[in-house]
């Protein structure tokens, strides 16, 4: 029987859980033996208790849990060629030749120098005496499939990342209870939103609680910003609104590259406008939590996509990810995606905000 294993790696996003159940399932089901690494590649590296077996059984009720359940981590060992040498040692000494990777951008970067190195990996243990012919013989390829799990919904190719909406879902939540408060007191707030260098969770929470004003790295403020922003808070204030709330990725820069801080806005705000103004960072609240039922359904459909992609994978894409794309699952080549993605932050930093911004939706339209 063939073995396949799942692990979740870079920051954890909710849906990992149902992705790893699904991946379990799936496998079994298709008369596979299922396992999973525990940690990320720390697993992969460490070996021995930290890869197991997995029955069918052993993952009731992950569906909507928070985080992931067997853990991940920001390998820094995997990195190295080193630490890639003992990671292949220990897939082949449990009988492993296929893996399911859930994470983001690194994680896939990761997986798919794996697999182009799998056979010099696997001649280099042989040739140390660590493991012998007979053992690598069944382990010629290994077939690796990505999932794209991460709340920043930054990865090329796909619609929407596994995790993105549960995080969305939740800064809409604070920003509400935030409004409430602002409200009462006609405060200004100026609440931080994650993402890294994307935008994606900053534009979509400002569309979704209607807030004043936005700041994301895809699209810096003109020249004279403040000047804008404070019209614009003005008249809202004059139409009657009781509360001022400004969104800020926590990418966001101006057009020289400079970061634009959430307190350098909240000085803005009180400095110009007088309002009494708090800043709220919403950190860590963001990637916690119960998976929305949105993450649920695209986590379990694209863990069965995985399975069947592994066991047909084709020469022409040897790794492929999964993606949603117009609302229905489908594969891609894993490296092309990570291109991509890496070319959107590229063109910002190159100050091609434009261009970056239409890589990220190309439905964009400032
Ligand atoms: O990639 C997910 C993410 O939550 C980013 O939005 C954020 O910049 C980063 O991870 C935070 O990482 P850490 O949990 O390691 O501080």
């Amino acid at each position: 029987k063939r073995r396949i294993a799942v692990l979740t790696s870079g920051g954890d996003a909710p849906g990992m859980n149902g992705a790893v159940r699904a991946v379990v399932r799936m496998t079994i089901h298709r008369g596979c033996e299922a396992y999973v690494v525990h940690e990320g590649y720390d697993g992969l590296v460490c070996g021995g208790n930290m890869i197991h077996q997995m029955h069918w059984e052993d993952v009731r009720g992950w569906l909507s849990r928070g985080g992931t359940l067997i853990g991940s981590a920001r390998c820094s060992s995997f990195r190295e060629r080193a630490g890639r040498l003992k990671a292949a040692r220990n897939m082949v000494l449990h009988g492993i030749d296929a893996l399911v990777v859930c994470g983001g951008d690194g994680t896939l970067t990761g997986a798919d120098i794996f697999r182009s190195e799998w056979p010099g990996l696997l001649r280099e243990l042989v040739s140390t005496g660590d493991l012998t012919e007979i053992q690598i013989r069944p382990h010629a390829t290994l077939n690796i499939v990505g999932l794209v799990g991460s709340i920043d919904n930054d990865m090329a190719g796909t619609d929407t990342t596994i995790g993105c909406y549960s995080s969305l879902n939740r800064i809409c939540e604070a920003v509400d209870a935030v409004f409430d408060t602002a409200s009462s007191h006609q405060r200004g707030f100026v609440v931080e939103v994650m993402g890294r260098n994307c935008g994606w969770l900053a534009l979509m929470a400002a569309i979704s609680t209607g807030a004043d004003w936005l700041f994301i790295p895809e699209m810096p403020p003109r020249d004279g910003w403040e000047d804008n922003m404070c019209s614009i808070i003005n008249r809202n204030r004059d139409r009657g609104k009781r509360r001022t709330i400004v969104i800020v990725a926590e990418g966001a820069q101006d057009r020289n590259l400079n970061k634009i801080s959430s307190t350098a806005v909240k000085d803005v705000l009180s400095t110009r406008l007088h309002l009494d103004t708090r800043v709220t960072v919403l950190g860590h609240t963001q990637r916690g939590g119960a998976a929305c039922a949105h993450d649920r359904w695209l986590s379990t459909l694209q863990g069965v996509e995985a399975v069947n992609a592994i066991l047909e994978i084709t020469p022409e894409c040897p790794s492929p990810v999964i993606s949603i794309r117009e609302n229905k699952i489908a594969r891609a080549s894993m490296m092309e995606a990570v291109r991509q993605t890496q070319k959107a932050t590229e063109l910002i930093k190159a100050k091609k905000f434009e261009e970056a911004m239409s890589m990220r939706d190309p439905e964009f339209r400032e």
